[in-house]
């Protein structure tokens, strides 16, 4: 596995592996690196010549007051599991590499922010979609895989793919799950034990919402209710950031269920924030 720190070098490497015909994939992550990571890394690899994965904190994806010092980093074992799951080569970029002091030009796609993480996280998805052009342009990849815990991350940017023309084939992947139904994520590392072992109960709390939704309930403000119910007796050191039922393409919430709908959480808990959803076909 190779690694690259300098943006002109990633995009000199890939720019030759396309004109010798070879396919490249494309895994953006910002490091400390799990399970979920790591099945996004193994499905790309069966889908080009060529796996980049990119390690890249992104300063301008976080707010102020937010856990941009404090989120965790592994860079060696990163390394380890990059390599593990096929990677060819690892981007990993320092800050000032990637935005010039003046760096003055920002895509966005508010239509898709309005609701969940974009209505609590002013800019965030500005700094994910600008990012991921960047890396676009520096990896030209024809296929990219994003996870769906990240819902609302990975409809943004197919629609910036789209409304873009950008020559890359968008690819979600389910979300990966510790065996108590946790959602992997880096943020998973901020949790006390007591914390942990009762951050399940977010998951728990959905597939419920779902069998409700599946007995015929199409009511979204009864379902929210009964999740916010659940949540203050299964999850009482959880600080609800909002449970929304949306529709699963423009993320807009539902007036009534009448087709597949997407129900996404946001919970506090302590250090951490931890999101989560579930796609229910009714
Ligand atoms: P990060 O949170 O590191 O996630 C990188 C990728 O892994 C995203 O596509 C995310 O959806 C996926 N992922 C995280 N946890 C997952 C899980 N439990 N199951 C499946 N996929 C999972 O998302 C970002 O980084 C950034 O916003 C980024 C896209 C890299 C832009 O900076």
């Amino acid at each position: 596995m190779n690694i690259i720190t300098d943006p002109q070098e990633l995009q000199q490497q890939c720019l030759a592996w396309r004109r010798q015909g070879l396919r490249t994939g494309l895994v953006p992550t910002m490091g400390y690196l799990h399970d979920g990571h790591m099945a996004l890394m193994r499905h790309a690899r069966t889908l080009c010549d060529r796996l980049v994965t990119s390690i890249f904190l992104n300063p301008a994806q976080f707010g102020p007051g937010e856990d941009l010092d404090k989120y965790p980093h592994d860079p060696e074992g990163d390394r380890a599991k990059a390599e593990a799951c096929g990677t060819d080569l690892l981007f990993m970029p320092k800050p000032s590499a990637m935005y010039a002091p003046d760096h003055a030009t920002w895509i966005d796609v508010p239509d898709l922010g309005r609701h969940l993480c974009g209505a609590r996280r002013p800019g965030h998805f500005r700094g994910v979609c600008t990012v991921v052009n960047k890396l676009f342009m520096l990896a030209q990849p024809e296929v990219a895989v994003f996870g769906r815990k990240d819902w609302q991350q990975l409809a943004i940017l197919q629609r910036m793919v789209r409304d873009l023309n950008i020559p890359v084939t968008m690819v979600g992947h389910d979300i990966v799950r510790e065996d108590d139904g946790l959602a992997l994520s880096s943020r998973n590392a901020y949790l006390t034990p007591t914390e942990r072992a009762a951050a399940p109960a977010i998951r728990q709390g959905l597939v419920k919402l779902a069998e409700m939704l599946h007995k015929g309930e199409r009511d979204p403000e009864v379902a929210k209710r009964f999740l916010r119910d659940e949540f203050a007796a299964t999850l009482p050191m959880g600080k609800i950031d909002y449970i929304e039922l949306v529709d699963p393409d423009d993320i807009t919430p539902v007036g009534a269920v009448t087709g597949p709908v997407l129900a996404a959480v946001a919970v506090g808990m302590g250090k951490a924030r931890l999101i989560d959803n579930i796609l229910i076909e009714v």
